[in-house]
C-alpha cells in the first residue's frame, strides 16, 4: 500500500503535552504515557502502535476496554469517536500502558539494546514501536516529563532530550531520572539512552552568553576517541552563529556514540545519538577522510537543531526540506573549515558517483517523492545530495545575501512549525522579491537533465554566443517533463593564453533553449573557450563538444578549480571508454593530450592544495562512468577498461610518480599531523602509491609493504593495506592482513577497515574470499557497520559481476537473511546491488530479473519488498 504526497490530511486530534514513564527490566521494557489531547478536526483518534503488547487505556482516567472505546487493528489503536466526544474537551488526557522487548529488536528502529546500552532510533516511524501514538511530524508536542528508570548498576546512565529535572534511588538497587524539554517537538526527534557509558565534557558560550555544557557519551573503552567529534560540535556551534546567526537554545547538548546504528545519525534534540563510525577518532584509528567525515556529520547533526527541530516537515514528503537544506548547510561548514574548492570535487564525486544512478534509475524520484510505501527507503542520494544541490542554486541565483535574506525570513515565519518545501521557496521568493515559481519543477520531476552547450564565434563583430539547450530525461511514472530554472555559471578563456576573457557570470536557462550574447572584457587571439557550469552550478549533465586541447587547456588554466578538475575528469572518461570500445584492451592506448596532461599535473608545483593534484589524478569511479557508457554495458569490460589506463599511466609516469612520492614521503622523525596541508599531502602521497602498485609485481609488493609498516597514522596504514589486499598471495600481504587485525586490538571501526579492504579488493576470486570472511568469529549479521563492511562493499564490487551469476545468488541468498533481522538495512542492499541492471548487458539482464522475481516470492517485509518491486517496474 503506497501513500500519496497528494493525500495529506491533517490530523483528528493534536497532541500537546505528553509525560512518558520507561521503565527498563531485563529482556521487558514498561512504556506509560500520558497525552494531551486538542481536538482539531475530529472524530475518532488512529494511533500508530507496532510491535507492541498493550495493557491499558484510559480516557480521562476511565479505563477503556476492547469494544467499548477502541478497537485494535493491525498496527493501530482506534480510540472511538463517540469516547472522545464524552470525554472533557479542555482536559482530554489519554493514557495507555505497554510492553516492548528491546533485547529482540534486531530492525533498530524503535527502542533497542546495542552493547553496552539502551538507546533509540525513532526517524522516521520508530516511535510507535514505542508506544502508542500519532507518529507523524505534524504532531508537535512537550514532552514535559519522561521519568526513566533501570537498574542503577547495569544502567548508571540515563538520558533524554532537554533538561534533567529530577533524579535519585529506587529500590532493589534501581533509579531513576526525569526530562523535561522545554520545545514542542514530533515523535521522531524523541530520544533514550540508558547504559553504562563513560563521556567526555566541555562547554560553549553562545553569542548571547549562555553556557552550554557538552557532553559525549560511549562505551567505556572507546572514550580516548571523542575529543574530535567534541571540536567539531564546538566549531559547528560557533559557524552557525557566524554564517547564519543561529544560536543554541539549550543549557545542554548531549551526542551518544552507539555500535549497531542503521544510518549515520540522528539529531534528537538536545540528545543526537551516532554511530560510532561517525564519532569515534584517534590517529591510530581513523584515517583524515573519517576525521572529516565526523567533523561534517556532527555540524549536520547540530545544524539540524534549527533546519528540521525548530522548523519541522509537514510530512514526510517534505524529508528534503530539512535534509537538502542541512546537508548543504553542513557541506559549507565544511568548505569553511576546510579548503572550499577541494570540498565541491568531492561532493560532485559523491553526487556522481550515489545520485546520478539513482536519478536514472528504476528508484528514480524527484526531491520530492509523490509517493512511497516504506518511507525509510527514502533517506535517499536523490532527497540528500540532490536536494542540497537545489538548495545550493537558491543561492547561486540569489547571491549569498539573498539566500541568507531567505533563510531570516523561513525562520521568522515558521519557527515552532512543521511545515513544506513550498514554504520554503515562499520565504526565498518573497525576501527577494523574485518570482521562483518555475523552480518548484526541481521538487516535481525527477532524473537528472542534460544541458547541451553549442557556441558561435564572430571574429569580425568579436561577439562569442552560446547556445544552452536542456533535456529533461523520462523516468518511472514520469514522461513529457518541462523545462526547469538552470543556473549555468560560465567564464571565457582565450585559447592561446589560457587568460580569462570573461569572468564569472551566471546565465540562467528557463527555456528548452536559449542563445545569450556573451561580452568580452579582453580582446581573445581566437575563437575562446568555454569554461561551463562553473562550481557545478546546478545538478546536470553538461554536454559540449570539447576538443582534448581545449580540455587540457582548461585543466591547466581555468580559474575555476572545480573546472580544473572536471576537465581531467573528463579527459579521463574519454581515455577509459575508449578503451572499452576497443577490441583488444590489452594494447589500448590513451591520446597523447591526456598523457602529457597527466604528467603535467604529476610534476605540478604550483598549486598549493595537494588534494587538488591528488583528485585530478584519480579517474572518474565505475559508477560515475556506468552512466557515461552507452548500454548496453559489460561491467567486467568496463573495469578492465578502467585499469588498463590506470595501467598505462603507472607505466609511462612511473619515473615521475615515483620521484613525488619520495619527495611526499615524511621524514622518520616528523610527526603525525592532522590538518588540512598534513592530510593533502597524504592524500597525494596515497593515490601515487595506488599507481605505483597497478603492476603487483614484486617491486608492487615491497613498496606497499614497506609504506605499510612505516605508516604512522591510519590514513597511510590503510591506503597501503588496501593496495595489498589486491596482491593477496605476496607475503608482505599475508603479513600485512595478520598485522592489521592485530593492530586493530578489538576496535570495532578498524576491523570494519580490515574486513572491506578484504572485500573490496580487486582480485578474480574475491567472492571466495568474501565468503571466507564471513566465517571469521569477527563477522556477524546483525550488526550493520560490519555487515555493510563486507557484504555491501562487495555488492559494489565490480566482482559483483561476474558473468557466471555467482554474485547475484549471492546477494539472493542474503537478502532475505538480513531482511528476516533488518529490513531498512536489507532493502538498502537490495537497491545497491540491482539498481543498474537496465544497464546492463541482456545476459546480466536476465540473470538478475531472474533472482528478482525469485526475491518477491521470498515473504520480504514491506521495505525490501518496495525495492524489489520498483526494481522490477
Ligand atoms: N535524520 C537523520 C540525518 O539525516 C537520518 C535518520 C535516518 N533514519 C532512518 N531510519 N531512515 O541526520
Ligand atoms: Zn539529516
Amino acid at each position: 500500500t503506497e501513500i500519496l504526497r497528494k493525500d495529506y490530511q491533517q490530523p483528528s486530534f493534536f497532541i500537546r503535552e505528553v509525560t512518558l514513564t520507561v521503565r527498563i527490566f531485563d529482556g521487558r521494557t514498561e512504556v506509560a504515557s500520558r497525552m494531551l489531547l486538542e481536538k482539531n478536526t475530529g472524530g475518532s483518534l488512529p494511533l500508530d502502535g507496532e510491535d507492541l503488547k498493550l495493557k491499558k487505556v484510559l480516557l480521562c482516567g476511565k479505563e477503556l476496554k476492547e469494544g467499548e472505546g477502541y478497537t485494535l487493528e493491525k498496527e493501530k489503536l482506534i480510540i472511538s469517536a463517540d469516547a472522545l466526544e464524552a470525554g472533557d474537551s479542555t482536559d482530554l488526557w489519554l493514557e495507555t500502558e505497554v510492553e516492548i522487548e528491546p533485547e529482540k529488536n534486531t530492525q533498530l528502529s524503535g527502542l533497542y539494546f546495542s552493547g553496552s546500552m539502551y538507546c533509540t532510533q525513532m526517524e522516521a516511524e520508530g516511535f510507535r514501536r514505542f508506544t502508542y501514538y500519532l507518529d507523524r511530524p505534524d504532531v508537535m508536542a512537550k514532552f514535559t516529563s519522561v521519568r526513566l528508570e533501570a537498574d542503577e548498576s547495569k544502567c548508571p546512565i540515563l538520558l533524554s532530550n532537554g533538561n534533567r529535572i529530577d533524579s535519585g534511588k529506587l529500590e532493589e538497587g534501581r533509579h531513576f531520572a526525569v526530562w523535561s524539554d522545554p520545545f514542542a517537538k514530533p515523535s521522531y526527534l524523541f530520544a533514550v539512552v540508558a547504559g553504562d557509558l563513560a563521556s567526555i565534557q566541555d562547554k560553549f558560550i553562545t553569542k548571547s552568553g549562555r553556557e552550554v555544557h557538552l557532553e559525549i557519551f560511549a562505551a567505556k573503552e572507546d572514550k580516548d576517541q571523542l575529543w574530535h567529534a567534541m571540536r567539531s560540535l564546538q566549531n559547528s556551534m560557533k559557524w552557525d552563529e557566524e554564517r547564519f546567526g543561529l544560536e543554541y537554545d539549550l543549557d545542554i547538548y548531549n551526542i551518544v556514540a552507539v555500535k549497531d546504528f542503521n544510518m549515520g545519525a540522528m539529531e534528537n534534540k538536545s540528545l543526537n545519538v551516532f554511530n560510532t563510525s561517525l564519532t569515534l577518532a584517534r590517529e591510530d584509528t581513523a584515517t583524515d577522510d573519517d576525521y572529516e567525515r565526523i567533523e561534517g556529520v556532527i555540524g549536520h547533526e547540530y545544524f539540524h537543531n534549527w533546519t528540521g527541530n525548530r522548523v519541522t516537515c509537514r510530512d514526510w514528503f517534505q524529508l528534503t526540506l530539512k535534509e537538502g537544506l542541512t546537508v548543504y548547510r553542513d557541506q559549507e561548514f565544511s568548505a569553511d573549515m576546510g579548503s572550499r574548492a577541494r570540498k565541491r570535487i568531492e561532493d560532485v564525486r559523491i553526487l556522481r558517483a550515489a545520485q546520478f544512478p539513482e536519478d536514472n534509475g528504476p528508484m528514480s524520484h524527484p526531491i520530492r517523492p509523490e509517493k512511497y510505501a516504506a518511507i525509510d527507503n527514502f533517506y535517499t542520494a536523490t532527497v540528500y545530495n540532490k536536494g542540497a544541490e537545489v538548495i545550493r542554486m537558491y543561492e547561486t541565483l540569489l547571491g549569498r545575501d539573498g539566500f541568507r535574506k531567505g533563510m531570516d525570513l523561513y525562520f521568522e515565519r515558521h519557527d515552532g512549525n512543521a511545515v513544506t518545501c513550498d514554504d520554503f521557496r515562499s520565504a526565498m521568493q518573497d525576501a527577494n522579491g523574485r518570482d521562483l515559481s518555475q523552480f518548484e519543477r526541481w521538487y516535481l520531476q525527477a532524473g537528472t537533465p542534460t544541458v547541451t552547450a553549442t557556441d558561435a564565434w564572430d571574429a569580425e563583430t568579436g561577439t562569442y554566443s552560446l547556445t544552452l539547450k536542456q533535456t529533461v530525461p523520462d523516468t518511472p511514472g514520469q514522461m513529457d517533463k518541462l523545462p526547469m530554472q538552470i543556473p549555468v555559471r560560465v567564464g571565457l578563456l582565450d585559447r592561446e593564453s589560457g587568460k580569462e576573457l570573461m569572468r564569472d557570470t551566471v546565465l540562467e536557462l528557463c527555456e528548452e533553449s536559449k542563445t545569450f550574447e556573451l561580452k568580452l572584457d579582453e580582446t581573445p587571439s581566437g575563437r575562446p573557450v568555454p569554461s561551463l557550469l562553473r562550481g557545478f552550478s546546478a545538478p546536470v549533465k553538461l554536454e559540449y563538444d570539447y576538443s582534448d586541447e581545449d580540455l587540457s587547456l582548461l585543466a591547466g588554466f581555468d580559474t575555476d578549480s572545480f573546472n580544473r578538475w572536471e576537465s581531467m575528469q573528463r579527459l579521463g572518461s574519454k581515455a577509459v571508454l575508449d578503451a572499452f570500445k576497443t577490441e583488444d584492451i590489452d594494447s589500448f592506448q590513451p591520446d597523447a593530450t591526456f598523457m602529457d596532461a597527466m604528467k603535467r599535473i604529476v610534476q605540478d608545483k604550483v598549486t598549493d592544495d595537494l588534494s587538488l593534484i591528488a583528485y585530478a589524478l584519480i579517474l572518474p569511479t565505475e559508477s560515475t562512468l556506468m552512466q557515461q557508457a552507452k548500454p548496453p554495458i559489460d561491467p567486467t569490460r568496463l573495469h578492465e577498461a578502467r585499469n588498463r589506463v590506470r595501467k598505462v599511466i603507472a607505466t609511462e609516469l612511473e619515473d615521475d610518480m615515483r620521484k613525488r612520492y619520495d619527495e611526499l614521503t615524511p621524514k622518520d622523525d616528523e610527526k603525525y599531523v592532522i590538518d588540512g596541508p598534513s592530510s593533502s599531502q597524504r592524500r597525494l602521497r596515497n593515490v601515487l602509491l595506488a599507481y605505483l602498485c597497478t603492476s603487483g609485481d614484486a617491486k608492487a609488493a615491497e613498496l606497499c609493504g614497506k609504506h605499510f609498516k612505516t605508516a604512522k597514522g591510519m590514513t597511510d596504514k590503510l591506503a597501503a593495506f588496501s593496495c595489498l589486499c589486491n596482491i593477496p598471495d605476496s607475503q608482505e600481504a599475508k603479513e600485512a592482513i595478520e598485522q592489521f587485525l592485530a593492530d586493530a586490538n578489538g576496535d570495532a571501526n578498524v576491523i570494519d577497515k580490515w574486513f572491506a579492504s578484504q572485500a573490496r579488493a580487486d582480485v578474480d576470486d574475491l567472492l571466495p574470499r568474501v565468503k571466507k570472511l564471513m566465517e571469521h568469529p569477527e563477522f556477524s549479521l546483525k550488526n550493520p557497520n560490519r555487515l555493510r563492511s563486507v557484504v555491501s562493499v562487495f555488492i559494489s564490487s565490480p566482482q559483483f559481476h561476474l558473468p557466471d551469476g555467482s554474485g547475484y545468488d549471492f546477494a539472493l541468498e542474503m537478502i532475505p537473511k538480513v531482511d528476516a533481522l533488518n529490513p531498512q538495512v536489507a532493502a538498502r542492499m537490495a537497491n545497491g546491488a540491482f539498481r543498474t541492471w537496465r544497464l546492463l548487458d541482456e545476459k546480466r539482464q536476465k540473470m538478475i530479473l531472474d533472482r528478482l522475481a525469485d526475491l518477491s516470492k521470498a515473504g520480504l517485509s514491506k521495505d525490501a519488498a518496495e525495492i524489489v518491486s520498483k526494481m522490477q517496474a
